[in-house]
């Protein structure tokens, strides 16, 4: 319904950081962009918001979507051209998004993983409960010279009477990244309270949109330009706290 009373978000509103380090851009590889086109959308989206570097962090997980570095690197090629021939000012980086399952593990064991430059892997938890042995598993990866990110831990919902897991696990040197989209209520309330909880308690390294589609660029857009948004910003000083740029060093 038309809401009189709305207030106008900010239309030229931009992020304070130029790097996108979880999205679901890459073409027809999982349940984002299904095409190039709305791949090209997605990316001018993410330009408007002052985003000029992406991760194209595709799904990895057991029977829905068993990618491969070779799929993902042929949707990725696929994208990059049609990136040249637009002209469009962004680069873009083929890597993944691994759920921790039987799939991953195959994959891990056989060393078949696509990270992100600096080895970076973004892991996503299971949503119904926690991996046995996850902290061996993050101390493993990083003996073998990977550097975890743990995708939106303000998801999963097993952590939310158990916090001294995520200080357990981020004292472990995994690094967390939170969604917009959590923070602008797209996951409901407990969510947005727990990832403002990270961000007020230190445990919030990196932001990042988890764009599957142009709605969640819609309503990214229209959270960064909120007083909300800016309130937090300069709150927590988010400036200088979050390390999207510098971790990659691009
Ligand atoms: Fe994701």
């Amino acid at each position: 319904m038309f809401n009189i009373f709305k207030k106008k978000s900010n239309v030229d509103a931009k992020l304070f950081y130029h790097t996108d380090v979880h999205s679901h851009i890459l073409p027809g590889v999982d349940h984002g962009s299904q095409d190039v086109a709305e791949s090209l959308e997605m990316l001018r989206a993410e330009l408007d918001m002052g985003i000029t570097h992406v991760m194209c962090t595709s799904h990895v997980t057991a029977e829905t979507f068993e990618n491969t570095p070779e799929t993902l690197t042929a949707a990725y090629n696929l994208l990059k051209k049609a990136v040249a021939e637009e002209g469009l000012p962004v680069e873009i980086y083929a890597s993944a998004e691994y759920r921790i399952d039987e799939y991953w593990t195959s994959q891990y064991e056989a060393g078949n993983l696509l990270p992100m430059p600096g080895k970076h892997i973004l892991l996503e938890n299971s949503f119904a409960q926690e991996l046995i042995g996850i902290d061996n598993m993050m101390f493993e990866l990083q003996v073998k010279g990977y550097r975890p990110i743990l995708a939106h831990p303000e998801r999963y919902r097993y952590y939310y009477g158990r916090k001294e897991r995520y200080k357990a696990l981020h004292s472990a040197s995994v690094k967390f990244q939170v969604n917009i989209l959590s923070l602008a209520g797209y996951f409901g309330n407990s969510a947005r309270e727990t990832a403002i909880w990270l961000i007020q308690n230190n445990l919030c390294d990196m932001l990042g949109s988890d764009m599957h589609n142009m709605d969640h660029a819609h309503i990214i857009k229209d959270y960064i330009g909120s007083r909300e948004w800016s309130k937090l910003c300069d709150k927590y000083d988010l400036r200088h706290r979050i390390i999207n740029d510098r971790e990659f060093e691009l």
